[in-house]
């Protein structure tokens, strides 16, 4: 099983009612059943064996636990919207270098066409991909990555588990026909 960590930073709680100017008028509920909607419907081949998990959070401190947690948990892609730590946050721009799981970082608003300080973010040069402006769609777009990303890597690991039993010399000589291995003093 593998898992997508969805990681709402802080004020995201507010969304429907927060600056709909900027944000839409998603709440963030409605936001994260979409996704989970998403995973609960893959296709035949990856069904079960994705998990979708979402976490929010005020505070920096507790999205820093959730990352630390992240590997263990068996997270292989996380999806995150910093928010307002996207321009401040060192600490955890260091976290998820730590845990060096890839990651997509999205906003709703497109941060590049506001406030100057907004310009910055503290993730993207580490991010796989960066979705901004594009509303709670991004969310939508970064999970469909994110479920491909984890797809190519389970279809890897498999035809890896295929070629390395094929080529395994125990798995040769037990399906050799018997006596095949005798040697002749
Ligand atoms: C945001 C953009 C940030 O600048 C802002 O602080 C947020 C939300 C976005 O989704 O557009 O809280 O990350």
């Amino acid at each position: 099983m593998r898992k997508i960590l969805v990681l709402h930073g802080p004020n995201l709680n507010l969304l429907g009612s927060r600056e709909p100017g900027h944000y839409g008028h998603s709440t963030l509920a409605e936001i994260d059943q979409t996704l989970r909607n998403r995973v609960a419907n893959l296709p035949a081949d990856t069904a079960g064996k994705i998990e979708i998990e979402i976490f929010q959070s005020n505070a920096e401190s507790a999205l820093i636990d959730r990352i630390h947690a992240a590997p263990l948990a068996g997270v292989g892609f996380i999806v995150i919207n910093p928010a307002g730590f996207t321009h401040t946050s060192v600490a955890i721009r260091d976290s998820i270098a730590a845990v060096a799981i890839p990651f997509i970082e999205v906003h709703l608003s497109n941060i590049h066409a506001r406030e100057t300080f907004r310009k910055h973010s503290y993730f993207s040069d580490l991010a796989v991909g960066v979705i901004s402006g594009l509303g709670a769609q991004g969310y939508e777009f970064a999970i469909e990555a994110a479920i491909r990303r984890i797809r190519l890597t389970i279809a890897q690991n498999t035809s890896t588990t295929q070629n390395s039993n094929t080529l395994n010399p125990k798995s040769a000589v037990i399906s050799a026909a018997p006596g095949s291995n005798q040697h002749n003093n």
